[in-house]
């Protein structure tokens, strides 16, 4: 059998196609009986409406493009819940990309959502995509960054204030009379995570403690573990306290620490920064700065739709949520 059409189902069900469209579009204006005919018809003939022709009538999609740094790192699986909840709630799809902190990957990636007139692109950017991000607004696709806002004229953000939040998990440490710290940093390429560590190393400095910074090779729980491994692999702690740039580095610091006996928060305390759903699941439960990733996720789509459903009215924002400490065992 072929690919059963609108007509089909008229036909099954005895009623014109302007009904059957009806059904669909303007349910209320049908008889309850003439509703359940086309629905029965709708069931029996396993009919499937064909959104890709409308969408090409239309020149749009019926789903946005996110792009995300990292699917593995919890912060962001969260966040990608907050977008699908709501553009789902809206009738559109998520099509999701993993760039992987890699901007050829991220370049390819926008490419394609403007090849399919994606309704809109929300993205944590990781290269120059201004050029890109330019061009999606040209064909009237609307964007909204996450984390950064290099071009606030045409597009709205949604971020953290990460300055005052290395500052926050900093002073912690200081409350709990930490005084030698030690600071993990990932890869000067993410621009949220460099905004943290300048404020932690500025409120460090204000007190006139002792701080040591180490730049990982990657965001990652095994990179942070290596890396305190082998600082710990020339002997005793030279840090009673360890603010990591996100909670999967602190992880895998708590690992390294584990691995060497080394009690926490007793001779280490540690605290990380994202609080992902694992940081309260694990033990010791993991002190950490907050993101409302869900939240942050939810409004940057709810940004992405006033400005697709109402372009004229429109205003671009940039949303910042405060930084909130979340002190938990390992301090
Ligand atoms: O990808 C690195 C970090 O940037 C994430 O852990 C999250 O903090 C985001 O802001």
């Amino acid at each position: 059998m072929g690919d059963v059409g609108i007509s089909d189902v008229a036909a099954r069900a005895g009623v014109s196609v302007g009904t059957v469209s009806n059904y669909f579009n303007r349910p209320e204006i049908l008889a309850t009986k003439t509703a359940e005919r086309v629905r029965d018809a709708i069931v029996e003939l396993g009919y499937v409406r064909n959104f890709a022709a409308r969408d090409l009538r239309l020149g749009r999609a019926r789903s946005i493009g996110l792009l995300v740094l990292d699917i593995s790192n919890p912060f962001f699986t969260e966040f990608v819940e907050g977008v699908e909840r709501v553009a789902n709630d809206a009738g559109l799809a998520v099509i999701l990309g993993n760039t992987k902190e890699n901007a050829a990957k991220e370049a390819s990636y926008l490419e394609l959502f403007q090849e399919q007139r994606v309704a809109g692109v929300i993205l944590s950017p990781i290269g120059d995509v201004s050029a890109q991000l330019a061009a999606l607004h040209r064909q009237g696709t609307p964007t909204v960054l996450i984390d950064d806002a290099p071009d606030l004229e045409n597009t709205c953000s949604v971020a953290v204030d990460d300055a005052s939040g290395g500052a926050l998990a900093v002073t912690h440490l200081l409350r709990t009379g930490r005084r030698r710290i030690l600071i993990l940093d990932g890869p000067a390429r993410i621009h949220q995570a460099r905004a943290r560590i300048e404020g932690a190393l500025h409120a460090a400095r204000a007190a006139g403690v002792t701080v040591e910074l180490v730049t990982v090779s990657a965001f990652t729980s095994e990179a942070a573990h290596e890396a305190v491994a082998e600082l710990l692999a020339r002997g005793a702690p030279s840090f009673d306290g360890i603010f990591a740039a996100n909670d999967i580095m602190a992880l895998g610091a708590i690992r390294a620490l584990h691995e060497n006996s080394i009690a926490i928060p007793g001779q280490v305390a540690v605290i990380g920064y994202d609080d992902i759903s694992y940081a309260s699941a694990v033990s010791p439960a993991l002190s950490s700065i907050r993101q409302p990733s869900d939240l942050m996720g939810a409004r940057a789509t709810e940004l992405l739709l006033d400005e697709l459903n109402s372009p004229d009215e429109h205003h671009h924002e940039r949303v910042i949520f405060p930084p909130e400490l979340q002190h938990r065992q390992t301090t």
